[in-house]
């Protein structure tokens, strides 16, 4: 109905930093609250939706009524999100994961040492870019945090990731981006239309996003 127009549809969303671990007590991160990934899980469960919420370590309170499963480090989130990318209608990728972490792990604590210290950094998995390449009937929405050329980088990303529509938002411009309750963005389609969003609430971003991703679900069904 237009009431619930995501009823009967499950939706996939990861929210959240990861975390990669250096020893026992310290880790790799990023300034990522989370607020972003769960306005979009409480929306997409306004909307009647099945919300899978696979989320890195936050502050925010579990929601209610939504699947909530607790990651770690980017390794974690990419087996997490694969268990379930069969089951999902929709996948919504607003965790800010690691693109690194450390090679090695230790699992005592590393002492001080008089000198300088290196940490070589290895690549994570690119989720997104997996999801992309495995495809089949889900809607794909990819975020994008940039600090400069924003809608070249999006554009580059809609294409090399396979996504429907990627969320762009420029993460230096006051209220955007990292722990904020406003976001400002621009979404990219496939179809080539852009929208420029004025600074809204997060939530209030949310309710836009979940409207755009139901018109590209119609969509879909008229093929
Ligand atoms: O959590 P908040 O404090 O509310 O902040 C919200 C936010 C700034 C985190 C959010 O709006 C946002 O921009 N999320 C994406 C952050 C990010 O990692 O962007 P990116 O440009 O590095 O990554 C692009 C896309 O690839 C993202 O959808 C990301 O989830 C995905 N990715 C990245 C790396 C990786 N190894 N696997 C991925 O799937």
């Amino acid at each position: 109905s237009n009431t619930e127009p995501l009823k009967g549809k499950t939706v996939l969303i990861t929210a959240g930093p990861t975390r990669e671990k250096i020893d026992p007590v310290r880790f790799i991160s990023n300034h990522s609250s989370g607020k972003m990934g769960y306005a979009l899980a409480e929306e997409a469960k306004k909307q009647g939706a099945h919300v899978i919420l696979v989320s890195g370590p936050v502050q925010l309170p579990k929601p209610s009524g939504i699947d909530v499963v607790s990651v770690e480090s980017a390794e974690d989130m990419y087996q997490a999100v694969l268990n379930v990318f069969d089951e999902a209608d929709i996948v919504i990728k607003t965790a800010a994961v690691a693109d690194y972490r450390p090679r090695v792990s230790y699992d005592h604590k590393v002492k001080k040492q008089t000198g300088n210290v290196m940490i070589e950094l290895e690549r994570t998995k690119d989720i997104l870019l997996e999801l992309g390449k495995r495809k089949t009937k889900q809607i794909l929405v990819g975020f994008a945090a940039e600090t400069n050329n924003l809608a070249e980088y999006a554009q580059a990303k809609l294409k090399k990731k396979n996504a429907d529509m990627i969320v762009a938002n420029n993460v230096k411009a006051e209220g955007a981006g990292f722990g904020t309750d406003t976001n400002i963005v621009t979404l990219f389609k496939r179809d080539g239309t852009v929208s420029e969003l004025p600074i809204m609430s997060k939530t209030a971003v949310a309710q836009k996003i979940i409207e755009e991703i139901t018109v590209l679900l119609k969509d879909l069904n008229k093929h």
